[in-house]
Parts: structure tokens; C-alpha cells; sequence
């Protein structure tokens, strides 16, 4: 048995702080839950569209899985490529817009394997300051040099691309939607620099994709952006309602990510169950077109009445409506006085946000009905004044 004494003693200096994190079992999945005998409004999904469990993307699952099996068997290089993996990347780079697509396990991955195989040792990554960390592991992985641009500031990024050393490649990373804040990249003037400068850009919809943009396509698609952001990262796991992740880019970019990806290269294809669930899962957006924006309306309306009530939503316009409290116990323990009021909401704390802004992060899904939300915003109210937050 190895001495860990040393995680005891950093365990309770996390727990002293407000920090520590631990897994907790939920009864079920969804927007609404049974918990403990009552129901319970659930604001910490990523399942945007209710896509999870919608029966035709059940039954497109369970059609993968009874034709190609529950496993992929092998890396996709050797013999774990099958017809339903060759489909998907057609099925997603139609629907970004670009030629091509290449399916990762996960989003993590994809973001790593991308940002690590477009950069080395000689080259730069300027990264939004609120970049979501699976685009920084990339980044170490790379070895290059990070630089982090202040968020959503352009001309700080202009001024660190212009201090480009002649020999390097930069890779400019950031998200459409941030992921804590739901606020929006200026992606044009990001994309006009990035051409200006010669850099590559590369830009995360993991929460943009199935929800903005025409049909769900994603930020990228709405500003028709496809020609200047040349590696469009997306993921699977979200509104799409399954798990995976991917890049769509031109053909050499999939080429490129086929040979030097590694978490591409070195793990299993993606489970055809979940290949299946994504093709049905674009097949619903396919016809019904209009379901992103039917979700951005309703959570425009519940963000208005938060903000009504004197809460600080930050700059979100999106989907995932912050409520910033800032300290980490007072946060924590509204999130609990909350779930006793039968709101469920992600209690985000640093290091995953900058210290000082503990928040909810409540991502609004179109299995909230208006009623709900109303309810919702009526509870958040009537609890954060009984706590003393407005
Ligand atoms: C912005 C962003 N990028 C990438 C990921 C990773 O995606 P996945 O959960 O599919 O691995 C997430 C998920 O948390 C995310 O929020």
C-alpha cells in the first residue's frame, strides 16, 4: 500500500476552500427528473434539444447497434472503420458546411488531437483567456508556445499575432459559445485577423452546434464563416444528445488529423450505438429545422426575467444562462437551498472559472416548457433573497 497521506492533507485543503468535487448518482437523465419522490427541474444538462432519449434517435441506436455491434474493435486506422463511421463524416461536413469531417471518441479528444497535430515545439497557440480546457491540454501537448489573448479581445489578439517569430505557424483557438458564460466570439473579426495574419483558426461549437445557426449548424454556418475558419471543432455529446466528437475542415486537414492525431490514431473507433444515436439525431434537425432556435427564444425570455430580478447573468445571449454569485460557500450553498426547492443546477467553481466568479451554470433544454421556466425563475428569486444575494 503507497503512503497517501499527501492526497489526505491536498483533499482537505480543497474541501477548506469550498473545492472539493464529488460524484453524486442522479436517478435518471433529462430535463425533468424524479428525485426522491418529487419532480425536479434539471438545469445542468448538456442534452439542449432532449435529443438523448428522443425515440427516433433510440431506435437509429439500436439499429447500429444490432447491424455493426457495440464496439468498433479497433482504432480506426486498422480495421475500426465501418460503413456507419463513413456515413456520420459525410452526414457532418454537409451539415457544417465544409468537405470533410473526421469522428473523434469524444470532444476532448478531438480538440487534443487537432490542436496537438496542427502545432510543435517552433510554432504558437493564442488562446482565448476562457478556452475550454481540453483546447489547452492540446495546446501542452503540442509544445508550443501559449499565449492567451483577454476574452473576446481582438485587438489583443492582433497585437500578439504581429509578434510572430518568421519561422512559426499560429493556431488561434476559442469557442463560438463559451461554454461558462454563453456569451459569443466576435468571430468575424477573429476570422479577418486570423486571415490578415496568415494564423489558423480553429473554433469549438461544441455548445453552438445543433442550436445556432440555420438547421442547427452552428455559429460558423450562421455567419457563413466556413471559407475563414479553416478547423471547425464539434461535439456529439451535447445538443446532438450521444457522445463523441469531431473536426470538419477541408480534405488534407482530415488527411493531416488520419496521420497525426493521436488520440485518433491510438483508440477505438467510436462505439456504433453512438454513431447510429447522432445519425438519427441529425436526421430529427433535419426535419425540424427551427428547434435551436425555438430553445434560444425560451431561454432569452427566462434570462430577461432573471436579469428582472437583479440577478447578474455576465454577457450570455445564448442557451447557457450564468447566474454569477462569485464567492464559492455562498454559491454552494444556494445551489443546495436550490435542490431543496427542487432546481437542479451546476454549482461552477474555479478552477474551471476565474476565482472570485462562482456561479449556476443553468443551460436552458426544450424539455423545459415555459411554465417551467417561469417556475424556475420565481424559485431562483425567492431563495437568493432569502439568502441575502439580491
Ligand atoms: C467548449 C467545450 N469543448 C469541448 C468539450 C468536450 O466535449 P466532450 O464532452 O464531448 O468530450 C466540452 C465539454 O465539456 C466543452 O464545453
Amino acid at each position: 500500500m503507497t503512503d497517501e497521506t499527501w492526497m489526505e492533507t491536498e483533499l482537505a485543503q480543497l474541501r477548506a476552500q469550498g473545492l472539493e468535487r464529488q460524484l453524486q448518482v442522479m436517478p435518471d437523465a433529462g430535463g425533468v427528473l424524479m428525485l426522491d419522490g418529487r419532480r425536479v427541474l434539471n438545469f445542468s444538462s448538456n442534452d439542449y434539444l432532449g435529443l438523448a432519449r428522443a425515440p427516433a434517435v433510440l431506435e437509429a441506436a439500436a439499429a447500429a447497434l444490432r447491424c455493426w455491434g457495440a464496439g468498433a474493435t479497433a482504432s480506426r486506422l486498422v480495421v475500426g472503420t465501418l460503413p456507419c463511421h463513413a456515413e456520420l463524416e459525410t452526414r457532418l461536413a454537409q451539415f457544417k458546411g465544409y468537405a470533410a469531417a473526421l469522428v473523434f471518441g469524444s470532444g476532448y479528444l478531438a480538440n487534443v488531437g487537432a490542436v496537438s497535430a496542427l502545432v510543435g515545439r517552433h510554432d504558437r497557440v493564442l488562446a482565448d483567456k476562457l478556452a475550454h480546457a481540453s483546447l489547452l491540454d492540446g495546446a501542452t501537448l503540442s509544445r508550443a508556445a501559449i499565449h492567451r489573448f483577454q476574452h473576446n479581445d481582438v485587438d489583443h489578439l492582433l497585437r500578439l499575432l504581429r509578434q510572430k517569430p518568421a519561422s512559426a505557424r499560429d493556431l488561434i483557438i476559442t469557442e463560438s459559445v463559451f461554454s461558462m458564460d454563453g456569451d459569443l466570439a466576435p468571430l468575424r473579426d477573429i476570422a479577418r485577423v486570423a486571415q490578415e495574419q496568415g494564423a489558423m483558426l480553429l473554433v469549438d461549437e461544441a455548445h453552438a452546434t445543433g442550436v445556432w445557426g440555420p438547421g442547427g449548424t452552428g455559429l460558423i454556418g450562421e455567419l457563413r464563416l466556413q471559407q475563414a475558419v479553416s478547423v471547425a471543432m464539434g461535439t456529439l455529446s451535447k445538443a446532438l444528445g450521444a457522445y463523441g466528437g469531431f473536426i470538419a475542415g477541408s480534405e488534407t486537414l482530415k488527411r493531416w488529423l488520419v496521420n497525426r492525431a493521436r488520440p485518433f490514431i491510438f483508440s477505438t473507433g467510436l462505439p456504433p450505438p453512438c454513431v447510429g444515436a447522432v445519425l438519427g439525431a441529425l436526421d430529427v434537425l433535419k426535419k425540424n429545422p427551427g428547434m435551436g432556435a425555438d430553445l434560444l427564444r425560451r431561454a432569452d425570455a427566462f434570462r430577461q426575467r432573471l436579469q428582472a430580478s437583479g440577478f447578474n447573468t455576465g454577457s450570455s445571449v445564448s442557451q447557457i444562462v450564468p447566474v454569477i454569485i462569485g464567492d464559492n460557500q455562498k454559491m454552494l450553498a444556494f445551489a443546495r437551498r436550490l435542490r431543496d426547492h427542487g432546481i437542479l443546477a451546476a454549482a461552477i467553481r474555479p478552477p474551471t472559472v476565474p476565482a472570485g466568479t462562482a456561479r449556476l451554470r443553468l443551460s436552458v433544454t426544450l424539455e423545459h416548457t415555459c411554465e417551467d421556466l417561469n417556475r424556475a425563475a420565481e424559485i431562483l428569486t425567492n431563495t437568493a433573497r432569502e439568502e441575502c444575494l439580491l
